[in-house]
């Protein structure tokens, strides 16, 4: 038996590190547990930043395609290096663990390799490589084990991540698909799928709901669709799949209506099958130390991020709520602030979401479609950017704001952003909301000219009273 610490994080996401390096910064004595052999978990490994760093990649080759000659910068024909491509995504993923390994040692957190689980009361075990555990001392465990992929339920996809691929699969292809479909119009199904539409794969996306990005506003929703559409990409909507099976060097995916109607086959090089994900529980020790679950097979917690046993919590992925890297990383700082006697808290009425597509989706607060279902009476402002001079000179006039306003005291409840730079944009929308200001406050703030951001003054005075613009 070593140290006893305050607290051992278990697993080392976005949730979990900066648990950690909060619970440090607040004087208590902190181990963070993973069995990766890199600190980051999905996010920062197979997730949120390889696939930015593959998105941005081929935004620029499009970029230099097709809108470099109308600006007058001639640089030939452009053509994919993708070998390169992929290496930046390998070097942008490095570059991020290296600094999470100085900030474990700048903070003075003990990282234990292995796997984490929960051995016994202010117990955790840790199992490494060689099948060896050693056991901690934890006055609290926080659990942040994040979440798995979900699959499609009722259907065995059999995933050898190089033909039928996860998110993890569709960022490692070595050679640019013919032929991709897609699995789930969500938000990994976009995101990745956009990646190879620009790299020259020709993409068909089988979604269950009559909607891209279910739950996100409608307005923004359609229209995004038409701009994916414009972009080559193929949409099947209504569309429930039945099967995912390998078929030759391929694969093919069956589907069929929602609402009734014959089987569909569509045949691929490559299947990405992005239908969600699950929470990650299993190995933990849960069960034996009689830690809930809920009918959703979450971690269940109360508001202070305590599950039903004492000393034990759980953030992130791993609980109910958005499954988002920042969602986790807010719990996480708030769970350390609990533990070390503050009053921690997330305001999860302004969690912002963001889709990296080009553009860019981007929201925070209510959409229409809440507001209505809730009887709210409320004030729309939208602008476009095509009417913004600053999105004129740099091309990119697609896309549009969106400000809801309580029809009665003005406060804006939610922001919706479609165009280049919204997921930059969306925070000055998440801070007045933070602040429960009002379309008028948003309205009479400065922006300076000219910007993109204009365009949310604009879209706030069009709630409030009229925007000037248009
Ligand atoms: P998702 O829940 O966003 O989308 C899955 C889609 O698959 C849904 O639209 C659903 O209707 C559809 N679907 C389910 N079963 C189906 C079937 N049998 N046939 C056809 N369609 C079916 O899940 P996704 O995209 O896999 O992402 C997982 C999680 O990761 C989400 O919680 C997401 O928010 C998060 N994430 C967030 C990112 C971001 O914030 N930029 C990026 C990537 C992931």
């Amino acid at each position: 038996m070593s140290t006893t610490y305050d607290v051992v994080v278990i697993g080392a996401g976005p949730g979990g590190y900066v648990c950690a390096i909060k619970a440090a910064q607040l004087g208590l004595k902190t181990a963070l547990v993973e069995k990766r052999p890199t600190l980051g978990g999905t996010c920062v490994n197979v997730g949120c930043i390889p696939s930015k760093a593959m998105l941005h990649a081929s935004e620029m080759l499009v970029e230099a395609q097709h809108s470099f000659e109308a600006l007058g910068v001639d640089v030939g024909k452009p053509k994919l290096n993708l070998k390169q491509m992929l290496a930046h995504k390998t070097t942008t993923v490095e570059q991020n663990t290296k600094g999470l390994d100085f900030l474990m040692k700048k903070n003075k957190i003990d990282v234990l390799r292995g796997a984490g689980k929960i051995a016994g009361k202010g117990k955790v075990s840790v199992t490494g490589e060689d099948g060896k555990a050693n056991e901690f001392e934890a006055k609290n465990i926080v659990l942040a084990t994040g979440s798995d992929v979900a699959g499609i339920p009722g259907v065995d996809v059999k995933f050898d991540e190089k033909v039928i691929v996860s998110s993890t699969g569709a960022l490692e292809f070595t050679k640019v698909p013919k032929k991709l479909i897609v699995v789930g119009g969500g938000v990994i199904g976009l995101e990745l799928g956009s990646v190879w539409a620009r790299l020259g794969a020709e993409v068909t996306v089988v979604e269950f709901l009559d909607t891209i990005l279910g739950g996100m506003d409608g307005d923004v929703a359609k229209q995004f669709q038409r701009m994916l559409a414009k972009q080559g990409m193929t949409f099947k909507l209504g569309a429930k799949v039945t099967a995912v099976e390998k078929a030759g060097s391929g694969a093919k995916v069956t589907f069929e209506p929602v609402k009734g109607g014959d089987a569909e086959t569509l045949e691929a090089d490559a299947v990405l099958v992005a239908t969600g994900r699950k929470p990650f529980t299993e190995g933990l020790g849960l069960e034996e130390a009689g830690v809930k679950l809920d009918d959703r097979g979450r971690v269940a917690t109360d508001a202070h991020y305590a599950t039903n046993v004492e000393g034990i919590y759980a953030i992130g992925d791993v609980i109910a709520g958005p499954m988002l890297a920042h969602k986790a990383e807010d719990e996480g700082v708030a769970v350390a602030e609990i533990l070390a006697g503050q009053a921690g808290h997330v305001n999860y009425g302004v969690i912002p979401g963001v889709v990296y597509t080009s553009p860019e989706v981007a929201s925070v607060g209510k959409t229409e479609e809440e507001l209505k279902k809730d009887g709210v009476a409320y004030n729309v402002g939208k602008f476009p950017f095509s009417a913004n001079g600053r999105a004129r000179s740099m091309q990119q006039t697609e896309g549009f704001v969106k400000v809801l306003a309580d029809k009665e005291t003005d406060r804006v409840l939610g922001v919706h952003i479609l165009g280049f730079g919204a997921g930059e944009m969306i925070h000055e929308a998440a801070v007045l909301m933070e602040f429960g200001g009002s379309a008028e406050d948003l309205a009479r703030t400065c922006h300076a000219h000219p910007t993109m951001s204009e365009s949310v003054k604009e879209a706030a005075l069009g709630a409030w009273q009229k925007s000037i613009h248009m």
